[in-house]
């Protein structure tokens, strides 16, 4: 015969173990709610939706800024989706540069696999923090600043970069001003730029107006 207390023990075991949610593969085909994504159903999900293979690869850094970021957020990686965590990879070529840019979601923590780094942010005090960093130094970047990385070596830098958000976001300073169609005129008065110098950024990335 079971005993009252077991049987009650294993009661609150087996309820325990219904409300707990592990995980939430996102199912990005279904709509996204307030509250999130939709989870995959727990009985298709396998071992592979735990593993993101690609940060091996070094990422392509013919372009304007000698750079490439190769996100394993929550967008390339599903099972990231709610677990407020994600990675990325830093290539910088020679003379490469991650130019002023924010993570609105998360902070960040960077540590150099290879080369020389000149990474630094600004507080919202104003205040600069910069510093060369080589192989496995770690910086931290704090929610929402703006900071920036540079290859401050003679030799192409490899860095990993982990968040406190599966979906940290992106928004790069030059990016914002430069590479959309907020007119010139407005981009003059909110910087102090001058418009040839303006028109010019913009002819560089991609602005219009
Ligand atoms: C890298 O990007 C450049 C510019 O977009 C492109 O021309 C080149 O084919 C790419 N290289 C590789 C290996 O994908």
């Amino acid at each position: 015969m079971i005993s009252p207390i077991i049987f009650i023990f294993s009661l609150l075991l087996s309820s325990c173990h219904a409300a707990v949610q592990d995980f939430c593969v996102a199912d990005f085909t279904a709509p996204e709610s307030p509250a999130g994504s939709a989870c995959k159903k727990a009985a298709t999900v396998t071992a592979d939706d735990f593993v993101f293979s690609g940060l091996g690869i070094a990422g392509n850094t013919s372009n304007l800024i000698k750079a490439a970021v190769t996100s394993a957020f929550a967008a390339q990686f599903p099972a990231l989706n709610g677990l407020g965590i994600s990675l990325a990879r830093l290539d910088l070529a020679l003379d490469g540069v991650v130019p002023f840019h924010t993570h609105p979601g998360g902070s960040e923590i960077l540590i150099v696999e290879k080369g020389t780094i000149c990474a630094g942010f600004v507080s919202s005090a104003n205040t600069v923090y910069f510093e060369q960093l080589v192989k496995g130094d770690i910086m931290v970047f704090p929610q929402g600043l703006l900071h920036f990385q540079v290859n401050s070596g003679r030799i192409p830098a490899v860095a990993y970069a982990s968040f406190s958000s599966a979906s940290p976001g992106l928004q790069i300073t030059d990016y914002v001003l430069f590479a959309n169609d907020l007119p010139t005129e407005l981009v003059a008065a909110t910087t102090f730029l001058d418009i040839t110098q303006i028109k010019k950024l913009k002819g560089v990335l991609g602005g219009t107006g």
